[in-house]
Protein backbone atom coordinates (compact mmCIF):
# COMPACT_ATOMS: atom_id res chain seq x y z
CA UNK A 1 0.00 0.00 0.00
CA UNK A 2 1.49 3.01 -0.61
CA UNK A 3 -0.11 4.89 2.25
CA UNK A 4 3.23 7.42 2.73
CA UNK A 5 1.82 9.40 -0.16
CA UNK A 6 -0.65 10.52 2.49
CA UNK A 7 2.17 12.66 4.29
CA UNK A 8 2.18 14.64 1.11
CA UNK A 9 -1.56 14.85 1.45
CA UNK A 10 -1.01 17.13 3.97
CA UNK A 11 2.56 18.52 2.84
CA UNK A 12 0.11 19.80 -0.15
CA UNK A 13 -2.36 21.52 2.29
CA UNK A 14 -0.54 22.70 4.66
CA UNK A 15 3.40 22.49 4.42
CA UNK A 16 3.79 21.44 7.92
CA UNK A 17 6.25 18.65 9.30
CA UNK A 18 4.07 15.48 8.98
CA UNK A 19 5.90 13.23 11.86
CA UNK A 20 6.99 14.43 15.13
CA UNK A 21 6.15 13.41 18.59
CA UNK A 22 3.44 15.28 19.62
CA UNK A 23 1.05 16.09 22.95
CA UNK A 24 -2.15 17.16 23.44
CA UNK A 25 -2.15 20.98 24.42
CA UNK A 26 -5.03 23.52 23.54
CA UNK A 27 -3.52 26.54 22.63
CA UNK A 28 -6.10 28.72 25.31
CA UNK A 29 -7.35 30.75 22.40
CA UNK A 30 -9.03 27.43 21.19
CA UNK A 31 -10.60 26.60 24.26
CA UNK A 32 -13.46 29.40 23.38
CA UNK A 33 -13.75 28.23 19.77
CA UNK A 34 -16.59 26.41 19.73
CA UNK A 35 -18.85 28.60 22.22
CA UNK A 36 -22.17 28.46 21.64
CA UNK A 37 -21.78 25.83 19.20
CA UNK A 38 -22.94 22.61 18.77
CA UNK A 39 -21.39 18.81 17.31
CA UNK A 40 -22.72 15.95 16.41
CA UNK A 41 -20.27 12.91 16.00
CA UNK A 42 -20.77 9.61 14.28
CA UNK A 43 -19.42 6.42 14.89
CA UNK A 44 -18.84 3.84 12.11
CA UNK A 45 -16.78 0.32 12.99
CA UNK A 46 -15.10 -1.21 15.81
CA UNK A 47 -14.96 -0.47 19.58
CA UNK A 48 -11.74 1.18 18.94
CA UNK A 49 -13.76 3.78 16.80
CA UNK A 50 -16.09 4.24 19.35
CA UNK A 51 -13.83 5.06 22.01
CA UNK A 52 -11.73 7.13 19.34
CA UNK A 53 -15.05 9.41 19.62
CA UNK A 54 -15.17 9.19 22.98
CA UNK A 55 -11.78 11.69 23.22
CA UNK A 56 -13.12 13.27 19.99
CA UNK A 57 -16.32 14.66 21.71
CA UNK A 58 -13.81 15.60 24.85
CA UNK A 59 -11.83 17.50 22.80
CA UNK A 60 -14.45 19.09 21.14
CA UNK A 61 -16.15 19.61 24.71
CA UNK A 62 -12.78 21.30 25.96
CA UNK A 63 -13.25 23.73 22.50
CA UNK A 64 -16.40 24.51 24.46
CA UNK A 65 -18.42 22.91 22.21
CA UNK A 66 -21.54 21.26 23.31
CA UNK A 67 -23.07 17.93 21.88
CA UNK A 68 -26.33 17.60 20.14
CA UNK A 69 -28.83 14.75 19.32
CA UNK A 70 -29.44 15.27 15.70
CA UNK A 71 -26.71 16.20 12.96
CA UNK A 72 -29.75 18.95 11.36
CA UNK A 73 -29.03 20.91 14.25
CA UNK A 74 -25.06 20.74 14.58
CA UNK A 75 -22.59 23.29 13.85
CA UNK A 76 -20.07 20.89 13.64
CA UNK A 77 -20.38 16.99 11.95
CA UNK A 78 -17.59 14.36 12.12
CA UNK A 79 -17.97 11.48 10.63
CA UNK A 80 -15.65 8.56 12.53
CA UNK A 81 -15.41 6.14 9.84
CA UNK A 82 -14.29 2.33 9.13
CA UNK A 83 -12.36 0.88 6.53
CA UNK A 84 -12.52 -2.85 7.38
CA UNK A 85 -15.12 -3.58 4.05
CA UNK A 86 -15.50 -1.64 1.27
CA UNK A 87 -19.50 -1.66 2.24
CA UNK A 88 -18.39 1.13 4.82
CA UNK A 89 -17.47 3.56 1.74
CA UNK A 90 -21.25 3.82 0.84
CA UNK A 91 -22.62 4.18 4.22
CA UNK A 92 -20.39 7.22 4.53
CA UNK A 93 -20.39 9.13 1.41
CA UNK A 94 -24.11 8.42 1.54
CA UNK A 95 -23.49 10.90 4.76
CA UNK A 96 -21.50 13.30 2.93
CA UNK A 97 -24.23 13.94 0.69
CA UNK A 98 -26.71 14.39 3.33
CA UNK A 99 -24.18 17.11 4.82
CA UNK A 100 -23.81 18.64 1.52
CA UNK A 101 -27.57 19.36 1.51
CA UNK A 102 -27.42 20.72 4.98
CA UNK A 103 -24.67 22.97 3.86
CA UNK A 104 -26.80 24.51 0.99
CA UNK A 105 -29.16 25.82 3.68
CA UNK A 106 -26.33 26.71 6.51
CA UNK A 107 -23.25 27.85 4.98
CA UNK A 108 -21.17 28.20 8.51
CA UNK A 109 -21.78 24.69 9.42
CA UNK A 110 -18.32 22.75 9.64
CA UNK A 111 -17.88 18.78 8.48
CA UNK A 112 -15.13 16.90 8.27
CA UNK A 113 -14.21 13.20 8.05
CA UNK A 114 -11.90 10.97 10.49
CA UNK A 115 -10.84 7.91 11.23
CA UNK A 116 -9.67 4.33 9.50
CA UNK A 117 -10.95 5.71 5.98
CA UNK A 118 -9.11 8.79 6.41
CA UNK A 119 -5.81 6.80 6.55
CA UNK A 120 -6.31 5.52 2.78
CA UNK A 121 -4.81 7.34 0.35
CA UNK A 122 -7.00 6.86 -2.64
CA UNK A 123 -10.10 7.83 -0.06
CA UNK A 124 -8.33 10.98 0.87
CA UNK A 125 -7.70 11.65 -2.91
CA UNK A 126 -11.07 11.17 -4.01
CA UNK A 127 -12.36 13.97 -0.75
CA UNK A 128 -9.81 16.53 -2.33
CA UNK A 129 -11.28 16.11 -6.27
CA UNK A 130 -14.90 16.00 -5.35
CA UNK A 131 -15.93 17.07 -1.81
CA UNK A 132 -13.83 20.09 -1.97
CA UNK A 133 -16.73 21.60 0.73
CA UNK A 134 -15.61 19.11 3.50
CA UNK A 135 -13.93 21.13 6.08
CA UNK A 136 -11.54 18.79 7.44
CA UNK A 137 -9.86 14.88 7.47
CA UNK A 138 -7.60 13.91 9.80
CA UNK A 139 -6.56 10.17 10.39
CA UNK A 140 -6.27 7.98 13.45
CA UNK A 141 -2.66 9.49 14.60
CA UNK A 142 -3.65 13.06 14.87
CA UNK A 143 -6.64 12.78 17.01
CA UNK A 144 -4.87 15.21 19.59
CA UNK A 145 -4.58 17.75 17.00
CA UNK A 146 -8.02 18.49 15.88
CA UNK A 147 -8.18 21.93 17.61
CA UNK A 148 -5.87 23.05 15.59
CA UNK A 149 -6.80 21.17 12.59
CA UNK A 150 -10.44 22.91 12.83
CA UNK A 151 -8.49 26.04 13.31
CA UNK A 152 -6.87 25.91 9.98
CA UNK A 153 -9.86 24.58 8.54
CA UNK A 154 -11.38 28.45 8.73
CA UNK A 155 -11.08 29.49 5.42
CA UNK A 156 -9.93 26.82 3.70
CA UNK A 157 -10.20 22.48 3.40
CA UNK A 158 -7.25 21.38 6.43
CA UNK A 159 -6.38 17.72 5.88
CA UNK A 160 -3.95 16.43 8.22
CA UNK A 161 -3.25 12.81 8.04
CA UNK A 162 -0.16 11.09 8.83
CA UNK A 163 1.05 7.72 7.09
CA UNK A 164 3.38 6.89 9.95
CA UNK A 165 1.84 6.60 13.72
CA UNK A 166 4.29 8.67 16.53
CA UNK A 167 4.14 8.43 20.02
CA UNK A 168 1.36 7.60 21.83
CA UNK A 169 -0.05 10.70 23.02
CA UNK A 170 -1.73 10.08 27.06
CA UNK A 171 -3.67 12.77 28.27
CA UNK A 172 -6.04 12.74 25.64
CA UNK A 173 -9.47 13.86 27.33
CA UNK A 174 -12.25 11.41 27.41
CA UNK A 175 -15.99 11.74 27.79
CA UNK A 176 -17.47 8.06 28.40
CA UNK A 177 -20.83 7.26 26.95
CA UNK A 178 -21.60 5.31 29.84
CA UNK A 179 -21.21 5.37 33.76
CA UNK A 180 -20.70 1.97 34.39
CA UNK A 181 -18.74 0.65 31.09
CA UNK A 182 -15.81 1.77 30.71
CA UNK A 183 -13.05 0.78 27.60
CA UNK A 184 -9.21 1.20 27.80
CA UNK A 185 -7.08 0.54 25.12
CA UNK A 186 -3.96 -1.41 26.66
CA UNK A 187 -2.57 -0.95 22.64
CA UNK A 188 -2.74 0.40 19.11
CA UNK A 189 -2.07 -1.04 15.98
CA UNK A 190 -1.19 -4.06 14.68
CA UNK A 191 1.78 -6.44 13.66
CA UNK A 192 -0.15 -9.22 12.29
CA UNK A 193 -0.33 -8.04 9.19
CA UNK A 194 -3.15 -11.13 7.93
CA UNK A 195 -3.54 -10.71 4.26
CA UNK A 196 -7.23 -9.77 4.29
CA UNK A 197 -7.01 -6.62 6.61
CA UNK A 198 -6.33 -3.00 6.73
CA UNK A 199 -5.53 -2.44 10.04
CA UNK A 200 -1.97 -2.84 10.33
CA UNK A 201 -2.39 0.30 7.75
CA UNK A 202 -4.80 2.54 9.01
CA UNK A 203 -3.67 2.34 12.37
CA UNK A 204 -0.18 1.68 12.29
CA UNK A 205 2.26 -0.60 14.13
CA UNK A 206 1.59 -1.97 17.68
CA UNK A 207 2.36 0.37 20.61
CA UNK A 208 1.64 -0.64 23.74
CA UNK A 209 0.86 1.72 26.43
CA UNK A 210 2.80 1.22 29.68
CA UNK A 211 1.53 -0.51 32.43
CA UNK A 212 1.33 2.11 34.52
CA UNK A 213 -1.00 4.84 32.58
CA UNK A 214 -3.37 1.90 32.11
CA UNK A 215 -3.33 1.18 35.63
CA UNK A 216 -4.00 4.89 36.64
CA UNK A 217 -6.55 4.87 34.29
CA UNK A 218 -8.15 1.93 35.56
CA UNK A 219 -7.32 2.97 39.14
CA UNK A 220 -9.64 6.29 38.50
CA UNK A 221 -12.75 4.41 36.67
CA UNK A 222 -12.92 2.11 39.91
CA UNK A 223 -12.67 5.16 42.11
CA UNK A 224 -15.34 6.70 40.18
CA UNK A 225 -17.49 3.26 40.42
CA UNK A 226 -17.78 1.99 37.21
CA UNK A 227 -18.51 -1.40 37.28
CA UNK A 228 -16.93 -2.94 33.91
CA UNK A 229 -14.00 -2.33 31.91
CA UNK A 230 -12.98 -3.35 29.00
CA UNK A 231 -9.12 -3.52 27.68
CA UNK A 232 -9.38 -2.66 24.38
CA UNK A 233 -6.63 -3.70 21.41
CA UNK A 234 -6.28 -5.31 17.55
CA UNK A 235 -4.12 -8.37 19.06
CA UNK A 236 -4.41 -7.53 22.92
CA UNK A 237 -2.74 -11.32 23.84
CA UNK A 238 0.36 -9.72 21.99
CA UNK A 239 0.48 -6.75 24.56
CA UNK A 240 3.78 -5.44 25.74
CA UNK A 241 5.69 -7.15 22.97
CA UNK A 242 6.99 -4.05 21.89
CA UNK A 243 7.52 -1.94 25.62
CA UNK A 244 11.02 -3.86 26.12
CA UNK A 245 9.82 -5.40 29.40
CA UNK A 246 9.31 -8.10 30.79
CA UNK A 247 5.34 -7.81 31.21
CA UNK A 248 2.62 -9.04 28.95
CA UNK A 249 -1.00 -9.66 28.96
CA UNK A 250 -1.15 -12.56 31.57
CA UNK A 251 0.62 -9.86 34.30
CA UNK A 252 -1.87 -6.87 32.67
CA UNK A 253 -4.81 -8.97 33.32
CA UNK A 254 -4.01 -9.95 36.98
CA UNK A 255 -2.70 -6.57 37.92
CA UNK A 256 -6.19 -4.39 36.44
CA UNK A 257 -7.87 -8.14 38.30
CA UNK A 258 -6.93 -7.21 41.84
CA UNK A 259 -7.84 -3.64 41.75
CA UNK A 260 -11.30 -5.22 42.12
CA UNK A 261 -13.33 -4.04 39.65
CA UNK A 262 -16.29 -5.72 39.34
CA UNK A 263 -15.90 -6.93 35.69
CA UNK A 264 -13.16 -7.22 33.05
CA UNK A 265 -13.36 -7.73 29.71
CA UNK A 266 -10.32 -7.70 27.29
CA UNK A 267 -11.12 -7.97 22.95
CA UNK A 268 -9.71 -8.95 20.51
CA UNK A 269 -7.43 -11.93 20.81
CA UNK A 270 -5.38 -13.35 18.68
CA UNK A 271 -5.36 -17.56 19.01
CA UNK A 272 -2.06 -17.38 18.27
CA UNK A 273 -0.65 -15.28 21.27
CA UNK A 274 -2.84 -16.98 24.12
CA UNK A 275 -0.89 -17.82 26.25
CA UNK A 276 -1.56 -20.67 29.19
CA UNK A 277 -0.12 -18.35 31.64
CA UNK A 278 -3.38 -15.76 30.33
CA UNK A 279 -5.58 -18.59 30.63
CA UNK A 280 -4.31 -19.22 34.11
CA UNK A 281 -5.16 -16.22 35.27
CA UNK A 282 -8.65 -15.89 33.95
CA UNK A 283 -9.36 -18.75 35.47
CA UNK A 284 -7.94 -17.81 39.07
CA UNK A 285 -9.82 -13.96 38.88
CA UNK A 286 -14.05 -14.39 39.53
CA UNK A 287 -13.72 -10.58 37.95
CA UNK A 288 -12.27 -11.50 34.81
CA UNK A 289 -15.08 -12.52 32.61
CA UNK A 290 -15.61 -15.52 31.17
CA UNK A 291 -16.45 -14.29 27.67
CA UNK A 292 -13.34 -14.86 24.90
CA UNK A 293 -14.05 -13.58 21.33
CA UNK A 294 -11.54 -16.04 19.62
CA UNK A 295 -11.54 -15.07 15.72
CA UNK A 296 -11.20 -18.61 13.78
CA UNK A 297 -11.76 -16.76 9.97
CA UNK A 298 -11.61 -19.63 8.44
CA UNK A 299 -11.36 -23.61 9.16
CA UNK A 300 -9.18 -24.61 5.97
CA UNK A 301 -5.35 -25.00 6.93
CA UNK A 302 -5.06 -23.76 3.25
CA UNK A 303 -6.91 -20.80 3.63
CA UNK A 304 -5.79 -19.86 7.25
CA UNK A 305 -2.40 -20.15 5.22
CA UNK A 306 -3.41 -17.89 2.78
CA UNK A 307 -4.35 -15.21 4.94
CA UNK A 308 -1.20 -15.44 7.00
CA UNK A 309 -3.15 -16.62 10.39
CA UNK A 310 0.13 -18.75 11.88
CA UNK A 311 -2.65 -21.25 13.27
CA UNK A 312 -3.99 -24.49 12.01
CA UNK A 313 -7.39 -25.76 12.45
CA UNK A 314 -5.47 -28.38 14.97
CA UNK A 315 -3.82 -25.76 16.90
CA UNK A 316 -7.11 -23.59 17.30
CA UNK A 317 -8.93 -26.82 18.47
CA UNK A 318 -6.42 -27.22 20.85
CA UNK A 319 -6.80 -23.67 22.62
CA UNK A 320 -10.54 -24.04 22.39
CA UNK A 321 -10.74 -27.16 23.82
CA UNK A 322 -8.26 -25.86 26.72
CA UNK A 323 -10.07 -22.51 26.99
CA UNK A 324 -13.59 -24.61 27.58
CA UNK A 325 -11.63 -26.87 30.06
CA UNK A 326 -10.47 -24.36 32.17
CA UNK A 327 -13.35 -22.62 31.60
CA UNK A 328 -16.10 -24.94 31.82
CA UNK A 329 -19.16 -21.97 31.66
CA UNK A 330 -17.40 -19.72 29.33
CA UNK A 331 -18.90 -18.37 25.99
CA UNK A 332 -16.72 -18.11 23.39
CA UNK A 333 -17.68 -16.15 20.15
CA UNK A 334 -15.79 -15.96 16.46
CA UNK A 335 -15.57 -13.94 13.88
CA UNK A 336 -15.52 -15.85 9.85
CA UNK A 337 -14.77 -14.58 6.58
CA UNK A 338 -16.53 -16.54 3.74
CA UNK A 339 -15.13 -16.44 0.15
CA UNK A 340 -11.94 -15.51 1.10
CA UNK A 341 -9.69 -15.80 -2.51
CA UNK A 342 -9.52 -19.28 -3.59
CA UNK A 343 -11.90 -20.65 -1.33
CA UNK A 344 -12.92 -24.04 -2.39
CA UNK A 345 -16.22 -25.64 -1.24
CA UNK A 346 -13.85 -28.15 0.55
CA UNK A 347 -12.42 -25.51 2.34
CA UNK A 348 -15.71 -23.94 3.26
CA UNK A 349 -17.05 -26.85 4.43
CA UNK A 350 -13.99 -27.17 7.03
CA UNK A 351 -15.04 -24.04 8.83
CA UNK A 352 -18.70 -25.61 8.64
CA UNK A 353 -16.71 -28.68 10.53
CA UNK A 354 -15.10 -25.94 13.25
CA UNK A 355 -18.55 -24.27 13.94
CA UNK A 356 -19.66 -27.68 14.84
CA UNK A 357 -17.25 -28.84 16.53
CA UNK A 358 -16.64 -25.30 18.88
CA UNK A 359 -20.81 -24.80 18.62
CA UNK A 360 -19.80 -20.89 19.16
CA UNK A 361 -22.38 -18.56 21.32
CA UNK A 362 -22.23 -16.11 18.63
CA UNK A 363 -20.43 -15.22 15.71
CA UNK A 364 -19.90 -12.29 13.43
CA UNK A 365 -19.51 -13.41 9.85
CA UNK A 366 -18.53 -11.50 6.62
CA UNK A 367 -17.90 -11.77 2.78
CA UNK A 368 -13.99 -11.24 2.02
CA UNK A 369 -13.97 -7.57 1.22
CA UNK A 370 -10.66 -7.02 -0.97
CA UNK A 371 -9.11 -4.04 0.65
CA UNK A 372 -6.78 -2.00 -1.77
CA UNK A 373 -2.88 -2.45 -1.01
CA UNK A 374 -3.77 -5.73 0.93
CA UNK A 375 -1.91 -8.58 -0.83
CA UNK A 376 -5.43 -10.79 -0.31
CA UNK A 377 -6.63 -8.03 -2.53
CA UNK A 378 -4.45 -9.06 -5.63
CA UNK A 379 -5.28 -12.90 -5.49
CA UNK A 380 -6.79 -14.64 -7.85
CA UNK A 381 -10.52 -15.08 -6.40
CA UNK A 382 -12.58 -17.21 -9.10
CA UNK A 383 -15.81 -17.75 -6.80
CA UNK A 384 -18.53 -15.63 -7.86
CA UNK A 385 -20.11 -13.16 -5.46
CA UNK A 386 -23.45 -15.51 -5.47
CA UNK A 387 -21.60 -18.63 -4.50
CA UNK A 388 -20.13 -16.45 -1.42
CA UNK A 389 -23.34 -14.96 -0.77
CA UNK A 390 -25.02 -18.71 -0.35
CA UNK A 391 -21.97 -19.50 1.77
CA UNK A 392 -22.45 -16.57 3.90
CA UNK A 393 -26.61 -18.00 4.29
CA UNK A 394 -25.20 -21.63 4.91
CA UNK A 395 -22.90 -20.34 7.35
CA UNK A 396 -25.18 -18.46 9.50
CA UNK A 397 -27.96 -20.72 9.44
CA UNK A 398 -25.59 -23.00 11.20
CA UNK A 399 -24.32 -20.03 13.88
CA UNK A 400 -28.17 -19.04 14.49
CA UNK A 401 -28.38 -22.74 15.25
CA UNK A 402 -25.92 -22.79 18.09
CA UNK A 403 -26.95 -18.85 19.01
CA UNK A 404 -30.38 -20.74 20.11
CA UNK A 405 -28.67 -24.39 21.40
CA UNK A 406 -25.79 -22.12 23.68
CA UNK A 407 -29.06 -19.68 25.02
CA UNK A 408 -31.30 -22.63 25.77
CA UNK A 409 -28.71 -23.45 28.12
CA UNK A 410 -29.82 -20.71 30.24
CA UNK A 411 -33.66 -21.28 30.73
CA UNK A 412 -34.48 -20.95 34.19
CA UNK A 413 -30.93 -20.24 35.56
CA UNK A 414 -29.96 -17.27 37.62
CA UNK A 415 -27.75 -15.59 36.04
CA UNK A 416 -25.72 -12.04 37.10
CA UNK A 417 -26.46 -9.01 34.94
CA UNK A 418 -25.22 -5.45 34.81
CA UNK A 419 -28.18 -3.49 34.03
CA UNK A 420 -27.30 -0.64 31.72
CA UNK A 421 -30.51 1.06 31.02
CA UNK A 422 -33.81 0.57 28.45
CA UNK A 423 -34.11 -2.05 26.08
CA UNK A 424 -34.70 -1.25 22.35
CA UNK A 425 -36.97 -3.84 21.67
CA UNK A 426 -39.52 -3.11 24.87
CA UNK A 427 -39.06 0.33 26.78
CA UNK A 428 -41.08 -1.90 29.28
CA UNK A 429 -37.66 -3.53 29.94
CA UNK A 430 -34.47 -3.08 31.31
CA UNK A 431 -31.49 -4.54 29.06
CA UNK A 432 -27.51 -5.80 30.35
CA UNK A 433 -25.23 -8.08 30.07
CA UNK A 434 -24.62 -11.28 31.98
CA UNK A 435 -20.82 -11.81 32.71
CA UNK A 436 -20.43 -14.21 29.48
CA UNK A 437 -22.00 -11.86 27.86
CA UNK A 438 -25.51 -12.42 26.90
CA UNK A 439 -28.07 -9.51 26.43
CA UNK A 440 -30.74 -9.78 28.68
CA UNK A 441 -33.96 -8.22 28.82
CA UNK A 442 -35.08 -7.72 32.03
CA UNK A 443 -38.40 -7.00 33.77
CA UNK A 444 -38.48 -4.13 36.62
CA UNK A 445 -35.36 -3.67 36.94
CA UNK A 446 -35.57 0.28 35.92
CA UNK A 447 -33.94 1.42 39.73
CA UNK A 448 -31.06 -0.77 39.18
CA UNK A 449 -29.14 0.80 36.36
CA UNK A 450 -25.85 0.47 36.59
CA UNK A 451 -25.93 -2.73 39.15
CA UNK A 452 -25.13 -6.33 38.66
CA UNK A 453 -28.24 -8.01 39.73
CA UNK A 454 -29.10 -11.19 39.64
CA UNK A 455 -31.81 -12.40 36.86
CA UNK A 456 -33.83 -15.19 36.55
CA UNK A 457 -34.29 -16.35 32.93
CA UNK A 458 -37.48 -17.18 31.59
CA UNK A 459 -37.29 -16.97 28.24
CA UNK A 460 -34.22 -18.02 25.26
CA UNK A 461 -34.20 -16.61 21.76
CA UNK A 462 -31.30 -16.80 19.03
CA UNK A 463 -29.78 -13.75 20.14
CA UNK A 464 -31.38 -12.07 23.48
CA UNK A 465 -32.61 -13.81 26.79
CA UNK A 466 -35.62 -12.60 28.80
CA UNK A 467 -35.48 -12.64 32.34
CA UNK A 468 -37.07 -11.29 36.05
CA UNK A 469 -35.11 -9.66 38.76
CA UNK A 470 -34.12 -11.73 41.88
CA UNK A 471 -35.15 -9.69 44.79
CA UNK A 472 -33.96 -11.46 48.43
N1 LIG B 1 -13.06 -8.73 4.39
C1 LIG B 1 -13.99 -9.30 5.18
N2 LIG B 1 -13.90 -9.35 6.51
C2 LIG B 1 -12.81 -8.79 7.08
N3 LIG B 1 -12.43 -8.68 8.37
C3 LIG B 1 -11.26 -8.03 8.41
N4 LIG B 1 -10.86 -7.69 7.18
C4 LIG B 1 -11.80 -8.16 6.33
C5 LIG B 1 -11.96 -8.16 4.92
N5 LIG B 1 -11.04 -7.60 4.13
C6 LIG B 1 -13.20 -9.26 9.48
C7 LIG B 1 -12.37 -10.29 10.24
C8 LIG B 1 -12.02 -9.57 11.51
C9 LIG B 1 -13.25 -8.69 11.70
C10 LIG B 1 -13.07 -7.54 12.62
O1 LIG B 1 -13.53 -8.23 10.40
O2 LIG B 1 -13.18 -11.40 10.50
O3 LIG B 1 -11.81 -10.44 12.60
FE1 LIG C 1 -6.25 -7.42 11.19
FE2 LIG C 1 -5.05 -9.77 11.69
FE3 LIG C 1 -4.31 -7.57 13.06
FE4 LIG C 1 -6.72 -8.67 13.53
S1 LIG C 1 -4.71 -9.65 13.91
S2 LIG C 1 -6.28 -6.49 13.23
S3 LIG C 1 -7.28 -9.43 11.48
S4 LIG C 1 -4.06 -7.91 10.87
Amino acid sequence: MNLPNLKEAKVRTTNEVAIKTDEYIVDPELKTFGKGKTYFVKTYGCQMNEHDSENIKAILEDMSFTETETMEEADLILLNTCAIRENAHNKVFGMVGRIKHLKQTKPELMAGICGCMAQEESIVEEIMKKYKWLDIVFGTHNIHRLPQILKEAKDKQEIEVFSIEGEIIENIPVKRDSKYKAWINIMYGCDKFCTYCIVPYTRGKQRSRTPEFILKEAKELVQKGYQEITLLGQNVNAYGKDLGISYNMANLLEDVAKLNIPRIRFVTSHPWDFTDEMIEVIKTYPNIMPYIHLPLQSGSDRILKLMGRRYTKESYMELFHKLKKALPHSSITTDIIVGFPGETEEDFEKTLEVVNMCEYDSAFTFIFSPRVGTPAANMEDDTPLEEKEKRLYRLNELVNQYAKKANDKYLGKIVPVLIEGRSEKDPNMMMGYTDTMKLVNVKNASEFVGKIVNVKITETKTWSLDGELLVD
